[in-house]
């Protein structure tokens, strides 16, 4: 069972410690839930310091257990990985290594008037050179990626300005961050596929591109250095891991394509998180979507191979839907709860509901556009409620796939899914359905993680290739296409309700 591979998971909801053995079975893990501010409308924030304690406080409780079950020593478990909330946002001063701001987190909606100004500013420059930065970044203009909260920093906070003046500003997205701690500030690094989540790095080179900071009009001396996803990019500085290598970072759902073994071009995952992401591998070919999806890099293993990308499509409400009817509405206490209630019906009786709530991502990319909910009537309950809500990860998920398909011109064979809500069969059952494609979940939900440990394990040669992907339980669709095709019309009918709820 040994040596053992560490690795941290700081997503948008919570922070996981988890070591794994070498056949990628899961010996120890511990989760602590995030706090989540949002101090205006559309804001969402993160503190840095608590997500850092966090990170120490499961490192802690998983290494006291280690020792008291008497798994090994220290020198039994070889590197740790880092997967990561990606696009998130911060700024600390090197001097002291202290956040300058609270992180702004990717589903924050406060950069929305630079999304109008950048995107203005892009259509002259169109016009006067024919430049084309999405082709060089993959992404949109947004207020998604990390550039534009940057530049927001810059705008709205003087201790920044301040910082920078002295030369003592660094930003990084989460895995810079906690890198730069773990290591006592040692390194400041970020890895290839967080480094393609900031609008900055050009796709061809893998470098930070002196033409895309100056047009978000950020300074490119203050970001981190990109390195490949497996490679040792320092070394603990204290604490139970004192010592041990960092040898892995992917933002996490690159990760997730990892843990999954989606190292074939054209297989694909989808991920149900806080968010819902699917990526589809591209292999080493760079693919610009015509129909609203991002290219970014899906993971380079080591500096001296080459990089690999895919096509994403990802969905900003999905779990986070789950929670907000549980936290705000009050509907239920648990997402069980939520699924139980959502079977209790056998549908949603004729209802949407959209979770435009930090506006709408792929493939419409309109930050206007706001949550609603349409169909309602006397027989409408929070079961049909706690039913929409499901449904419509799985109707996003649909529109992702449908654009995807478009641009890669080829047919999925199946999906493998992950994350939280991947727990929830019903999900499943329904994204069978409406894909008309089998939904496969593997044994190991904790892809993510793996993803991580597994490329942390590379670097150190722990793991040299792919490992068996162990199928746990395969959904097959069962609804038949004219149903399918009238929720999808209807769906349409009430995004087109939340893309234009003001007019
Ligand atoms: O791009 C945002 C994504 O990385 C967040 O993932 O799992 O926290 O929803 P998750």
């Amino acid at each position: 069972m040994k040596p053992f591979i560490g690795a941290i998971d700081q997503g948008t909801s919570s922070t996981r410690f988890i070591l794994f053995d070498k056949n990628g079975e899961i010996i120890l893990s511990h989760q602590i839930i995030l706090n989540q501010h949002h101090p205006h409308p559309g804001w969402v924030e993160h503190d840095g310091k608590e997500i850092l304690d966090s990170v120490n406080k499961c490192i802690d409780v998983v290494m006291k257990q280690y020792y008291e079950k008497g798994y090994g020593t220290k020198e039994d478990i070889k590197a740790i990985g880092i997967t990561n909330q990606r696009e998130t946002t911060i700024v600390w001063d090197k001097t002291n290594s202290k956040p300058l701001h609270n992180a702004i987190v990717w589903c924050d909606t406060r950069t929305s008037d630079l999304v109008q100004y950048f995107t203005s500013k892009a259509k002259k420059e169109h016009q006067q050179n024919n430049s084309n930065n999405e082709n060089k970044c993959g992404l949109p203009i947004s207020t998604y990626f990390s550039g534009l909260k940057l530049k927001w920093f810059f705008d709205n906070c003087e201790n920044v300005r301040n910082s920078h003046s002295k030369g003592e500003c660094l930003m990084g997205t989460i895995d810079s961050w906690l890198v730069w701690n773990l290591t006592g500030g040692q390194s400041h690094v970020t890895d290839v596929t967080n480094a393609s989540r900031t609008m900055l790095m050009n796709l061809e080179t893998l470098k930070w591109d002196k033409s895309l900071c100056d047009f978000l009009e950020v300074p490119i001396e203050i970001l981190p250095e990109i390195h490949s996803s497996s490679e040792v990019y320092g070394y603990v500085k204290e604490g139970p891991l004192e010592g041990i290598p960092i040898a892995g970072v992917l933002g996490d759902q690159q990760a997730a394509m990892v843990g999954q073994m989606c190292f074939e071009k054209g297989q694909a995952k989808n991920t149900y998180g806080t968010g819902c992401f699917l990526l589809y591998n591209t292999g080493n070919d760079i693919v610009y979507s015509r129909n609203g999806l991002l290219t970014t890099v899906c993971y380079q293993f080591g500096p001296e191979s080459k990089a690999v990308y895919a096509l994403e499509g990802g969905v900003a409400v999905a779990g986070s839907g789950v929670r907000w009817l549980i936290d705000n509405m009050g509907i239920a206490k648990t997402s069980q709860e939520i699924e139980d209630l959502a079977t209790s019906v056998k549908d949603t009786g004729g209802m949407y509901f959209v979770p435009a709530f930090s506006g709408l991502f792929a493939p419409y990319w309109r930050e206007d556009a706001r949550g609603v909910m349409v169909g309602l009537t006397h027989h409408t309950n929070r079961c049909h409620m706690a039913r929409a809500v499901l449904e419509s990860t799985c109707l996003q998920t649909y529109e992702v796939l449908e654009a995807m398909q478009k641009d890669s011109g080829d047919t999925l064979l199946e999906l493998r899914v992950d994350g939280g809500m991947a727990k929830n069969n019903l999900l499943l059952q329904t994204q069978a359905d409406l894909l008309s494609l089998p939904v496969v979940k593997p044994c190991n939900l904790e892809t993510t993680c793996f993803g991580a440990a597994f490329a942390a394990g590379l670097a150190v040669g722990v793991w040299k290739e792919s490992m068996e992907f162990k199928v746990g339980s395969k959904f097959t669709p069962q609804l038949d296409q004219k149903n399918k095709m009238k929720k999808v019309n209807e769906w349409k009918k009430a995004v087109s309700k939340s893309l234009n709820w003001v007019d």
